[in-house]
């Protein structure tokens, strides 16, 4: 709907015709396309020329041969429009699928930021809907559009030839009633939009209240959702039959005008007949050049209205190939497990840049050396995640800066950084497939005993066993077929792959039971060993042996060293979160 209303500027335009590039690989197969058309044009217009000289011949053989040349130039026709049809699906095909890849593998490798900005389902159509509409423009549209103005000039010169008076009389008809025809159709067409737009709504209805059923029934609302439901499905009926007046309408108009004007044209041609100025097979050669040239002009302002859409698709999906992407080709020549994991972040300030206004984290300095663990603390929305999210470099620090390895983390390859760092995140989200091939992810390419080594250290074995069909197992869509202790298991099996220098845990034991905690702990404890960790707790007692713990309040760190330190500290902000641990935890 907004395609149609948003206006088109110059610059829209511009950026459309850019878009033609995609057809350079394809040029001269594009080109033997157009010549297909041409030639499938120019036989098809030849057809009410030659059908007319049949009508006005009197001899048998004469008929005959007219016949034969008819018939020969369907055959030609039809073996042109084969080819025509065939080469331009092929092109459409192939550019279709290389503006995909280009708009995936920049959509992929953009930085996070663009993400938080967008939602995924607006993306996914990006791909999918404005793509194909731009495809089908750029390819079958185009010819068509090529085609009906062939059809329409050369249809016009036909008829000139045949008779000037009747055509200028036909044209003052068909022309302008195929246009009102078209100006209607549309219009139509936005009611029946209308339709499909209260009937999507009236979906969201259902699919909501059926989504949250449990608390439509706690708030006893089942009256309320049905009330809402009745009232939208109501509008569908009465935007339907508003929808339907105007469509009625429309076929009459088409049936009378249209018919009509083709009646005026014959009741024209009819009375220059009787006064001799055209022969019967002219008449027949120019009814049907009208037919053409109407249904030409019909089909035209058509494909006018479905490249103004495509134009308007333009808009959204440059936006995304003009955004930068991330920088993350791996630099020649890295073998993995390079850095030795020092971390050091010098006076850091850091504000979200999609909120510019709230500072995030403010003069955050501490350092850890290689091997160490961290354990961050503080209460929910401290900026915890957010300095996990520095170190894997998601975005970039506003004042202040991150060093690793001694070295601004700036300066790094993206690529190399994270290949030499693993998270468990806070809420472990896995793709669709089996257990094997989540645990792989870590490492593409591990060998079965390599999953397997990686799942028993991550204590994971213990329960993959009891699938019936193991490392094989589907998780479903997002895992959500696992339980939230299987699917850490799983992300702590993918960070043991990985095998990193630098290991971040988010709140890693949050969803678990004392006895999964247990065989959770245990596989982080060895996944830990050797490795700088960054650990985030709210159970403390999981950062009970870093080697220093930071609590963070607000975005600032309050308080800072050992879990003795800090202990002592009787009236410290971390000996209080220790006394009211119970409460903070959920
Ligand atoms: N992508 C984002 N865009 C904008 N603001 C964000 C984003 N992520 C987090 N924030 C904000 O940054 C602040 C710190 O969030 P962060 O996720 O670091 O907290 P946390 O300490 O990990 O909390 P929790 O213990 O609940 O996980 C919060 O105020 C939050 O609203
Ligand atoms: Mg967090």
């Amino acid at each position: 709907m907004e395609e149609e209303s948003k206006k088109i500027d110059k610059k829209t335009w511009k950026k459309f015709g850019s878009l033609y590039t995609f057809l350079l690989p394809h040029k001269w197969i594009f080109s033997l396309g157009l010549l297909f058309l041409a030639l499938s044009s120019l036989t098809t217009l030849a057809f009410p020329l030659l059908l007319g000289r049949i009508f006005d011949e009197s001899t048998l053989e004469r008929i005959n041969d007219l016949g034969f040349i008819l018939l020969g130039i369907f055959l030609l026709n039809a073996i042109f429009s084969f080819f025509r049809i065939y080469i331009f699906e092929y092109v459409s095909q192939r550019t279709l699928a290389d503006m995909r890849q280009k708009t995936f593998s920049r959509l992929i490798t953009l930085p996070l930021t663009f993400f938080n900005e967008r939602r995924v389902g607006e993306l996914n159509s990006r791909l999918s809907a404005d793509l194909t509409l731009l495809q089908s423009v750029f390819t079958t549209t185009t010819a068509e559009f090529l085609r009906q103005i062939v059809t329409i000039l050369g249809g016009i010169v036909m008829l000139s030839f045949i008779s000037m008076r009747l055509t200028f009389f036909m044209l003052a008809l068909v022309p302008v009633i195929a246009i009102v025809a078209v100006i209607f159709g549309r219009f139509i067409r936005k009611l029946s939009k209308e339709t499909q737009q209260k009937i999507a709504d009236s979906n969201t209805i259902v699919e909501e209240s059926l989504q949250a059923i449990q608390s439509v029934k706690a708030f006893a609302n089942e009256y309320y959702e049905l009330n809402r439901y009745t009232g939208i499905t109501n509008d569908v009926v009465k935007v339907a039959m508003k929808a339907a007046a105007y469509r009625g309408a429309f076929v009459s108009f088409i049936i009378f005008g249209l018919f009509g004007s083709i009646i005026g044209v014959i009741w024209y041609g009819l009375i220059l007949k009787e006064s001799g100025v055209i022969s019967g097979g002219d008449l027949f050669s120019f009814v049907l050049y009208t037919v053409f040239v109407g249904a030409s002009i019909g089909g035209i302002a058509d494909l006018y209205s479905q490249i103004l859409k495509a134009v308007g698709a333009t808009e959204n999906l440059m936006e995304i190939l003009e955004e930068e992407g991330e920088d993350v080709s791996l630099s020649d020549g890295v073998i993995p497990n390079q850095l030795k994991g020092s971390i050091h972040f010098n006076k850091v300030d850091f504000h979200y840049p999609n909120r510019e206004d709230i500072e995030v984290l403010h003069d955050i300095e501490f350092k850890a050396n290689a091997g160490d663990v961290i354990g961050l603390a503080g209460a929910s929305g401290a900026g915890k995640s957010t300095i996990a999210s520095l170190i894997y470099r998601f975005y970039d620090v506003q004042k202040g800066e991150i060093l690793i390895d001694g070295k601004d983390i700036q300066s790094f390859n993206l690529t190399e950084l994270r290949r030499e760092m693993a998270i468990v995140p806070q809420e472990v989200i896995l793709f669709g497939g089996s257990i094997r091939e989540n645990i792989g992810y870590g490492k593409p390419g591990a060998s079965d005993e390599e999953i397997v080594q990686a799942a028993a250290k991550a204590n994971a074995m213990e329960f993959i066993d009891k699938f019936p069909e193991g490392l094989d197992t589907l998780v479903g869509e997002r895992g959500v077929q696992l339980s939230g202790g299987q699917r850490q298991r799983i992300a702590i099996a993918r960070a043991v792959l990985k095998n990193p220098s630098i290991l971040i845990l988010d709140e890693a034991t949050s969803a678990l039971d004392s006895e999964s905690e247990k065989l959770v702990q245990d596989a982080l404890q060895k996944l830990m060993s050797g490795r700088t960790s960054i650990v985030i707790a709210h159970r403390l007692s999981t950062i009970r042996n870093a080697n220093t713990i930071l609590v963070l309040k607000g975005g600032k760190i309050v308080e800072m060293g050992s879990w003795n330190e800090l202990t002592q500290e009787k009236k410290g902000v971390f000996q209080n979160m220790l006394e009211h641990q119970f409460e903070l935890k959920s």
